[in-house]
C-alpha cells in the first residue's frame, strides 16, 4: 500500500482515522471531503507537516470529481467515511442521507471498479441492526438488518449496495459495523461531546426520554485500528463488527460527565424522547478477535475521563465548528424542549 484514499477524512471518525494512519504507517493520505456543517479543516491540524496528506474538496456523489482525484492520486485502497451521521436530523429531513449515504456510496463505489482500485471498505454502523431489548444477546455480523431511522436505514441501504457490488462484479470491498464512537474531534451534536460542552459551559444537558436507552461506547480509536485490521486482513465480503464491549445507559454517562465537569446536576433535564429511539445497541466483539485479532484497549472509565479533558482543552475548537448553522439548529431542536 502507498496511497489511501479517505473520504470524509474531514470528519470525527476520518479525521482520526487520518493521525491514526499517519502515525503508525508510510502510506501516503487523501482526504476527499464535501465539508458539510460537520466536516473540518481544524481536525487535522499539524498533520500537514508530514508532508503525506492531501486534501481535495468534493463530494463522493460528484463522479467527476471522484473520477479525477482517482486519476490524480491512483489509491491503492478507499474508506468510506463520508456520511451524513446524525439520527436527530435524518428525523427532520431524511433525503440528504439518501443523496450522501445511498447514493454517494453507489457512485464512488463503481468508480472506484471502474478504475481497479484494490480495496473499498465501507464504514458503517451496528445501527443496521435496529435495537435490542435489555435480555437479547449483542448483534452479531451476519444479523438481519432492520434499521429503525432514515440514518439507519441509509447505512443498511448503502450496505446492501456494496455487498451486490461484491457478488456481482467480485469487488473486493469489506464492511465495518461499530457501536457508538467517543474522543477527540467529535462534532457537539452527538450525545458525549454534546453535554460534555454543555456542562463544561453550564448549560442544561438535555436527556432524552427516561435516559435508560443503552450505547454500546467504544474509543474512536479502537474503532480506527478496526478499520485498518479490516482492510488488511478482512475477506472479499466479509461483515466485520467492532464494539466497546462497554454497555451504558444514558443516564450513567451523563452522570459520569458531570462528574468528570464537577458540573451541578442541576443542569440535567429530561426532555422528550426521540421519536423511534431505538433501546439498546451491543456487539459481540468474539469475532473480531477470531478474525482480525481485534478487540478494544481503551476502557471507557479511562477514554472518557481522556476525552472530557481533550474538550476542556479545545473550548476554541468547539466555538469554531459550532458555526451559525449550528447555532440555528441547536435552536431549534431543543429551544422548545428546554425552554
Ligand atoms: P461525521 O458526521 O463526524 O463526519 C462525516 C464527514 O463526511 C464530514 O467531514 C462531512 O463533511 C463528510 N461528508 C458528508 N457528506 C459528504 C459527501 N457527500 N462527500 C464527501 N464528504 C462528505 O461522521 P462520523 O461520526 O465521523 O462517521 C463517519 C462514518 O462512520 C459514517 O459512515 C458513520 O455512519 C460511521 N459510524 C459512525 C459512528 C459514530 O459513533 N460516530 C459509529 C459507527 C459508524
Ligand atoms: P447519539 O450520540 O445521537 O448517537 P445514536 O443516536 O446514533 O446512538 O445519541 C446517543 C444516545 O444519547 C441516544 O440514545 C440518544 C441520546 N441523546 C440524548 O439523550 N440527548 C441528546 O441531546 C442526544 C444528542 C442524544
Amino acid at each position: 500500500m502507498t496511497t489511501l484514499l479517505i473520504t470524509g477524512g474531514a470528519g470525527f471518525i476520518g479525521s482520526n482515522l487520518v493521525r491514526h494512519v499517519i502515525e503508525t504507517t508510510s502510506w501516503n493520505v487523501v482526504v476527499l471531503d464535501a465539508l458539510t456543517y460537520a466536516g473540518n479543516l481544524r481536525n487535522l491540524e499539524g498533520l500537514e507537516t508530514s508532508g503525506r496528506l492531501s486534501f481535495v474538496h468534493g463530494s463522493i456523489a460528484d463522479e467527476s470529481c471522484v473520477e479525477s482525484v482517482l486519476a490524480d492520486f491512483n489509491p491503492d485502497a478507499i474508506v468510506n467515511c463520508a456520511a451524513e451521521t446524525h439520527v436527530d436530523r435524518s428525523i427532520r429531513s431524511a433525503r440528504p442521507f439518501v443523496d450522501t449515504n445511498v447514493a454517494g456510496t453507489t457512485s464512488i463505489l463503481e468508480i472506484a471498479r471502474r478504475n481497479n482500485v484494490g480495496r473499498f471498505v465501507q464504514v458503517s454502523t451496528d445501527e443496521v441492526y435496529g435495537s435490542l431489548e435489555l435480555t437479547d444477546r449483542p448483534f452479531r455480523s451476519n444479523d438481519s438488518l432492520k434499521p429503525s431511522s432514515a440514518y439507519a436505514a441509509s447505512k443498511a441501504a448503502a450496505d446492501l449496495m456494496v455487498l451486490a457490488d461484491v457478488t456481482t462484479h467480485g469487488t473486493n470491498a469489506v464492511i465495518t459495523r461499530c457501536s457508538n464512537n467517543y474522543g477527540p474531534y467529535q462534532f457537539p451534536e452527538k450525545l458525549i461531546p454534546l453535554m460534555t460542552l454543555n456542562a463544561l459551559e453550564g448549560r442544561p444537558l438535555p436527556v432524552y426520554g427516561n435516559g435508560k436507552n443503552v450505547r454500546d461506547w467504544i474509543h474512536v480509536r479502537d474503532h480506527c485500528r478496526g478499520i485498518l485490521a479490516a482492510l488488511e486482513k478482512g475477506e472479499r465480503g466479509g461483515v466485520y463488527i467492532f464494539g466497546g464491549s462497554e454497555e451504558r445507559t444514558n443516564l450513567e454517562v451523563v452522570e459520569r460527565i458531570i462528574a468528570l465537569t464537577n458540573a451541578p446536576a442541576s443542569l440535567m433535564e429530561f426532555v422528550a424522547d426521540r421519536p423511534g429511539h431505538d433501546l439498546r445497541y451491543a456487539i459481540d466483539n468474539s469475532e473480531a478477535l477470531v478474525s482480525l485479532d481485534w478487540k478494544p484497549h481503551t476502557s471507557f472509565h479511562d477514554g472518557l475521563r481522556e476525552t472530557v479533558e481533550w474538550y476542556r482543552t479545545h473550548l476554541a475548537w468547539a466555538q469554531d465548528v459550532r458555526d451559525g448553522s449550528y447555532r440555528s439548529y441547536y435552536e431549534q431542536h431543543y429551544g422548545r424542549t428546554l425552554q
